[in-house]
């Protein structure tokens, strides 16, 4: 007869937060009733979208920054759609993680909650946070604008993909006899230096169907371009609605990018005790953190619906708000 052996129990998984920092944390979230929240990069880069410095910030051999900028635009912008036309089709195919879940429930819960997110993915709006408590400091992938200064033609919630058919991601279907069918047709993966990107001429990019003159580029906002001003003054409002912050969360940012990165000194001045969830420990704000503050390391998708478990109970994750490709 075969001898069921008790097993050794499993040793006790570790905490993602220790302890006394989420019931402190928790204290604190439950009587604040101003709460901001800066969002970057690494908030998605669970849903397996790449950051932009560090890992996974190279396209090709370009630093994704120096691809974000007018001048590059101006240089070479079939160059510069090819690299934001993959971010479209990468932020198309990614789904919002627990931590975007989680942030809109507080914003249900909580009115006096504001989220001010660098991220262009739109995966924030796509888990239903309400519009009105979320500021996209850099615009989205899915606004498209002209190029042409005179012109102000814009468009927003534009997810045709690819945007022209000259930006098709190229598959592979070099041996349709050794590959089979459906793998023939994977994509190639064109943030590889080594995969050839397509010939493209500016005849073949997107054209403003308003001037008819000018190129249309990624409604983002580029180094060295101005913060949507509609966006700059709703902020300043909502600053300057009362004379306190209770609580800024600064989650998966580097917080080097201006005027962005300013917004926690803003808050701190007025009484705003600082959580950031990053995980990286150097990665604190530029100020650095001070008695009171909160450093939770880790993946913000795990550590955000943890911390804010308090007031908004476990998150179910809800159907993608609909975005018509
Ligand atoms: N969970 C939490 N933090 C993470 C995770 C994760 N899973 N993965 C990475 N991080 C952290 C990194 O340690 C880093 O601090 O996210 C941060 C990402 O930093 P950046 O790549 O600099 O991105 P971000 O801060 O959003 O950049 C700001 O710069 O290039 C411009 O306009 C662009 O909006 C962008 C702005």
């Amino acid at each position: 007869m075969a001898s069921t052996a008790a097993r050794p129990p499993l040793p006790p998984r570790a905490p993602i937060v220790p302890p006394e920092d989420l019931e402190s944390f928790q204290q604190h979230l439950n009587k604040s009733t101003r709460i901001l929240a800066l969002l970057g990069a690494g908030l998605s880069a669970s849903s397996g979208l790449p950051t932009f410095r560090g890992a996974g910030g190279l396209w090709r051999t370009h630093e994704a920054t120096q691809l974000a900028t007018p001048e590059a635009f101006g240089r070479d912008p079939g160059l510069v759609w090819q690299f934001y036309s993959y971010r479209r089709h990468k932020a198309l195919q990614a789904k919002p993680n627990p931590a975007h879940y989680a942030l809109a429930e507080l914003a249900r819960k909580k009115d006096g909650f504001m989220t001010l997110s660098q991220n262009v993915d739109g995966l924030s709006p796509r888990a239903g946070h309400p519009a009105s408590q979320l500021k996209l400091l850099h615009g989205s992938l899915f606004d498209v604008k002209c190029s042409d200064f005179f012109c102000k033609y814009t468009e927003s919630a534009n997810y045709t993909d690819p945007i022209v058919p000259a930006l098709e991601i190229p598959t592979d279907e070099s041996d349709p006899t050794t590959i089979s069918a459906l793998e023939a047709r994977a994509e190639l993966d064109i943030s590889d230096e080594n995969v050839a990107l397509p010939e493209l001429r500016i005849s073949d990019l997107p054209r403003c169907p308003l001037c008819k003159k000018g190129l249309l580029r990624p409604g983002v906002v580029w180094f060295g371009e101005m913060l949507p001003t509609g966006v700059i003054n709703d902020i300043e409002k909502w600053m300057s609605d009362s004379a306190k912050i209770d609580l800024i969360m600064v989650i998966g940012t580097s917080a080097r990018v201006y005027p962005a990165a300013g917004y926690v000194d803003s808050a701190r001045a007025k009484g705003a005790r600082v959580a950031v969830v990053n995980m990286d420990r150097n990665d604190a704000p530029a100020r650095g953190l001070y008695n009171g503050d909160w450093f939770f390391e880790g993946d913000a998708a795990k550590i955000v619906p943890e911390i804010l478990k308090s007031v908004i109970g476990e998150i179910t994750e809800m159907p993608d708000a609909a975005v018509e490709a």
